[in-house]
C-alpha cells in the first residue's frame, strides 16, 4: 500500500470511532519508562496520543509524530483533556526529521514494511543524545500464527533478530518477545509483541 492510501486507511479507521485503540498507555511502555528520568521525546506513529500524553504526564517534553490528521486530532484532544501540551505533527514517519536530538525515541506498532521498519531505525539511532533510549514495541512476525490481533501479514512485522541488527553500535537491555494479554468477548487473548530497548552510547 502506498504511502497516500494508508494515511486515508488510518484517517478513515480512527474516524470511524471514539478512540480506536485504548486511551491507556502500553503496558510495557508504562512498565519499562515510568522510572526514566524526563527530558524531551519523539513518540514516532504516535496514532491518538496515548504514549505521548502519558509521557507528557510524566514531565517529558513530546514531539508526537503521525500522518493521520484525524489522529492526531484526537491526540490534541486527548491531551487537552489531561491538561498537558503535547506537540503533535502531521508527517509520514520515514521522511520526518527532528530540529534535535532527544533523550527518547519511542516506536509503538508503528508497522512498516522491511525499508520503513529499517528507515526509522536507522533515524532514531541518529535522533537520540548519548544515553538516550530507543523504546519499540511492536506487533511480532510470530504473531500472525500464534496470536490474536495485529496485522495479518508479517511483511509489516517485526522480530526481535532484524530489530536488534538494525540498532547496531547501540547497548541492548531487553529483546524479546513478551506476550500481551487481550481481554475479548471470547475471553483472553495473547498477542505477541517484539520488545527491544536501546541505549545510545
Ligand atoms: C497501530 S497504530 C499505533 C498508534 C500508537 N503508537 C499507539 O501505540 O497507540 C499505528 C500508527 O502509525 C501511523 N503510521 C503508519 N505509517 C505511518 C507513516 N508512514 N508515517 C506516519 N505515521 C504512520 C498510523 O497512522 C497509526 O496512527
Amino acid at each position: 500500500m502506498d504511502t497516500s492510501s494508508a494515511r486515508k486507511a488510518w484517517n478513515d479507521r480512527y474516524s470511524a470511532s471514539d478512540y480506536a485503540w485504548t486511551i491507556k498507555v502500553n503496558q510495557f511502555v508504562e512498565r519499562h519508562l515510568a522510572d526514566l528520568e524526563p527530558g524531551e521525546a519523539i513518540d514516532l506513529g504516535t496514532g491518538e496520543g496515548r504514549n505521548a500524553v502519558w509521557l507528557a504526564q510524566k514531565g517529558w517534553k513530546v514531539t508526537a509524530v503521525d500522518f493521520s490528521s484525524v489522529g492526531l486530532e484526537k491526540g490534541r484532544q486527548l491531551a487537552q483533556d489531561h491538561n498537558v501540551t503535547v506537540d503533535f505533527v502531521e508527517a509520514d514517519a520515514t521522511t520526518w526529521q527532528p530540529d534535535g536530538t532527544v533523550d527518547l525515541v519511542l516506536l509503538s506498532y508503528l508497522q512498516l514494511d522491511p525499508v520503513g521498519r529499517a528507515t526509522v531505525l536507522s533515524n532514531a539511532k541518529t535522533w537520540l543524545r548519548p544515553g538516550g533510549t530507543l523504546f519499540v514495541i511492536a506487533h511480532d512476525q510470530t504473531n500472525v500464527a500464534d496470536g490474536h490481533g495485529g496485522p495479518p501479514s508479517t511483511e509489516v512485522c517485526y522480530s526481535v533478530e532484524e530489530t536488534v541488527a538494525a540498532l547496531d553500535g547501540m547497548g541492548i537491555s531487553v529483546a524479546e518477545v513478551v506476550d500481551r494479554v487481550v481481554a475479548t468477548d471470547a475471553g483472553d487473548q495473547v498477542a505477541l509483541d517484539t520488545l527491544v530497548i536501546a541505549t545510545q552510547p
